[in-house]
């Protein structure tokens, strides 16, 4: 049976670190508020002028994941890019990404699920593979937030949660008996959509309209979040879909080796892990470092969850998202 591994794992962030110290001069806002509430002592926000745009910070983390899978960039036959912060408006960040490494001309796809769209990804990714249609596939998660954020004391609900950063994974098609992706969960409710979006510019407030409204009070420019409302969808979709998860393998909780959650919040993670009965080393997490970095949080923390030696040959891994859209989804990946 051919399913799905992955064969190569890479990140990428921005130098420059701000603290949250560094928000304190730019908002009315305090260290201990923003640990308190979310756990997240500081973020990679780009340099303004630096080449860190989406698409480039994708390439560098897709360099790293196909060295650690051992393949050239023109083996890779198919891309996946997922963010929510893409290069432009149209055309989306994978194709520049296939430019940028030089490879021939294959499919690329944009994902715009959020912070589920690496899961996204990854399913489509999956379905791809166990049909025999790609070998190499180069899944993305990249995000330039610090460029759109609302940086002063209007804004602070949401600008002091998100970060910049890329991560990427190479997947392959393996027949190794009981490994790889062994199920993965998709969900929508847009009934919510406008609980966490960014409106404006779009099709529906036009650069006409911008222009001759001209005002600069117009919030639709930054990104909108009902947080409390969010944070508690986020702790009811994550469970259910982590048991739906289970229960379509066969598998209990504490059949699980790590619990990946995408980094929104480290309450969110902390709340998971004590409902799931999971120990602390049981569940990865490095919000403290990055923030909320949206579709790259996954695969930047499974990186480094590898780096640090986090995950073994044949462990049970579990990742799971819920973010704008709503959206949320699970797999679960035998290592
Ligand atoms: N510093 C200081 N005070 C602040 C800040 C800040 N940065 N931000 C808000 N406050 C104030 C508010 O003004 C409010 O003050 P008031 O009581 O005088 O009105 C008070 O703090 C409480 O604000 P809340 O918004 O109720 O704070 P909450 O405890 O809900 O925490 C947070 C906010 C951290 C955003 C939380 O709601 C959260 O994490 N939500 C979920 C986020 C999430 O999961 N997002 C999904 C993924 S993101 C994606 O898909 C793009």
């Amino acid at each position: 049976m051919i399913r799905t591994k992955i064969a190569g794992v890479g990140h990428y962030v921005p130098e420059n670190v701000v603290t949250n110290h560094d928000l304190e001069k730019l908002m009315d806002t305090s260290d201990a508020w923003i640990q308190e509430r979310t756990g997240i002592k500081e973020r990679r926000w780009a340099l303004p002028g630096s080449d860190d745009n989406p698409s480039v910070m994708g390439t560098r983390a897709s360099q790293m994941a196909m060295k650690n899978a051992g393949i050239e960039a023109d083996e890779i036959d198919f891309i996946i890019f997922a963010t929510l912060s893409p290069d432009y408006y149209f055309p989306g960040p994978g194709v520049m990404v296939q430019d940028q490494l030089g490879i021939k001309e294959i499919g690329a796809l944009d994902v715009r699920n959020q912070c589920s769209g690496f899961i996204y990804g990854l399913s489509v990714a999956d379905q791809f593979i166990r049909t025999g249609t790609y070998k190499n596939i180069l899944l993305i998660g990249s995000e330039l937030h610090s460029g759109g954020l609302d940086k002063t004391t209007r804004g602070r609900g949401v600008s002091v949660i998100f970060g910049d950063g890329a991560g990427a994974v190479v997947l392959q098609p393996t027949q190794e008996e009981g490994k790889g992706v062994l199920t993965t969960h998709l969900h929508s409710e847009g009934k919510h959509a406008k609980e966490l979006a960014l409106l404006g510019p779009s099709t529906s407030h036009w650069v006409p309209e911008i222009i001759e409204k001209n005002d600069p009070d117009d919030l639709s420019y930054y990104p909108y979040m009902n947080g409390n409302f969010v944070f508690k969808h986020a702790v009811t979709r994550f469970g259910e879909v982590i048991g739906e998860a289970l229960q379509a393998t066969g598998y209990q909780t504490s059949d699980i080796d790590l619990l990946i959650p995408h980094q929104a919040n480290l309450r969110i993670s902390q709340y998971l892990q004590q409902k799931m009965g999971l120990k602390e080393d049981q569940v990865f997490n490095n919000i403290q470092k990055y923030g909320n970095t949206t579709a790259a949080s996954i695969p930047i923390a499974l990186s480094e969850a590898l780096q640090e030696g986090k995950l073994k040959n044949g462990d049970l891994l579990c990742l799971a998202a819920f973010g704008s859209g709503f959206t949320w989804g699970s797999t679960l990946i035998r290592w």
